[in-house]
């Protein structure tokens, strides 16, 4: 399959008060043509910067791309002009963000935001803009689109607001949609409308999705393949049946016990112990190593390479060492096994 985007080796720091924080720190992924990736991870884990930096929406002020390359289409946009970047953003990627409030101008009539980015970046007419911004009004789902075209934000609700959302992040056919928690600020029917929606999408547009996420449960729904990231890196990644029927990483395992269980037996849900490593100071060894059980002196040592699990699947921990012992995975990690019996997330 064709890569439409690879990230190489990407470190990315902010400069603080309190000094530098070292966000990212070394994620390399490829994205192909006409698939869907999901980033998923705990809070911090450098899910949202990833994808700023491709966007290049990382205040200039304080963020520093410190190494690496994000190549699209031949050109490393961690190094692209802002004036360039501003004819990519929109255009060839565009981004959903989590709440669609903000996302939205609150004074402009919904029709002449979704045609705005048509207008800038595909020069076509008002009248073919308007029309076209018509017909993605429909492909997202909203009922009498030439109604809904007057009128302003304040008057959809917020699933309904979400779809704008969508319709103006797909308004030029963009080669790549970055979705980060695009149903988090919703409700939970209206967040499985929505994913419904982007699953159909997918279907119509061929367009590479990168869908951030906290919640493995939706991964299983809507991705082909998984990047798990910990601590600013990337610590397993491959498809969505690889990554959760065969997981390599502690952490991975730690974040599918987390999932709801359907299993009445179990009352409490599984919580990783611990907190995320302070990335002011981040530590020698693998980051996850303080909250692991499994972890052996050399995660307290040394960082653990991607160990090669299959073409697709990769994992760093050291558990993969030919000398490690062998482990197996925590009984939670079986029965959310057992919940996704067709191996597609039970869909
Ligand atoms: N503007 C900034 N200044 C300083 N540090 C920042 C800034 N933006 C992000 N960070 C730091 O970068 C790290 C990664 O943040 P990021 O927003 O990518 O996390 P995330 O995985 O998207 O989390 P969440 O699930 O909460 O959205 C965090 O430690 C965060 O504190
Ligand atoms: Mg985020």
């Amino acid at each position: 399959m064709d890569k439409i985007l690879e990230v190489k080796d990407l470190h990315i720091s902010f400069h603080t008060f309190a000094g530098e924080v070292q966000a990212i720190r070394g994620v390399n992924f490829d994205l192909f043509k006409g698939e869907t990736l999901a980033i998923v991870g705990e809070s911090g884990s450098g899910k949202s910067v990833t994808t700023k930096a491709i966007m290049r929406l990382l205040p200039e002020a304080n963020s520093d791309i410190k190494q690496g390359e994000i190549l699209f289409e031949g050109k490393d946009l961690a190094k692209e002009s802002n004036k360039n970047m501003q004819k990519i953003r929109g255009k060839d990627i565009s981004m959903i963000f989590q709440d669609p409030m903000t996302s939205l101008n609150p004074t402009m009539k919904i029709g002449k935001q979704i045609m705005e980015p048509i207008i800038k970046h595909q020069k076509l007419s008002k009248s073919a803009a308007k029309e076209r911004a018509i017909d993605i009004l429909k492909l997202v789902g909203i009922p009498k689109p030439e109604d809904r075209f007057n009128q302003y934000p304040h008057q959809f609700s917020g699933g309904m607001r979400q779809r704008v959302v969508i319709a103006i992040a797909l308004a030029c056919n963009p080669k790549v949609l970055i979705a980060d928690e695009p149903t988090t600020a919703l409700d939970v029917t209206i967040q499985a409308q929505i994913l419904e929606l982007m699953k159909e999408l997918q279907k119509k547009i061929n367009t590479s999705i990168i869908f951030i996420t906290h919640d493995l449960g939706v991964v299983a729904n809507v991705a082909d393949r998984v990047a798990v990231m910990y601590g600013g890196k990337i610590v397993e990644t491959g498809t969505v049946d690889e990554v959760f029927y065969n997981p390599q990483h502690p952490y991975t395992w730690g974040l599918i016990s987390s999932m709801p269980s359907l299993d009445t037996e179990e009352e409490e849900l599984y919580a990783i112990p611990g907190t995320p490593p302070d990335l002011l100071h981040p530590p020698k060894g693998d980051a996850f190593a303080p909250r692991n059980e499994y972890a052996m002196q050399i995660d307290l040592e040394e960082q653990p390479p991607m160990f090669k699990v299959s073409d697709t699947h990769y994992a760093a921990t050291w558990l993969l060492h030919p000398d490690a012992p062998k482990v197996e995975p925590p009984l939670a990690v079986k029965r959310r096994q057992r919940q996704f019996p067709d191996g597609k997330g039970g869909n």
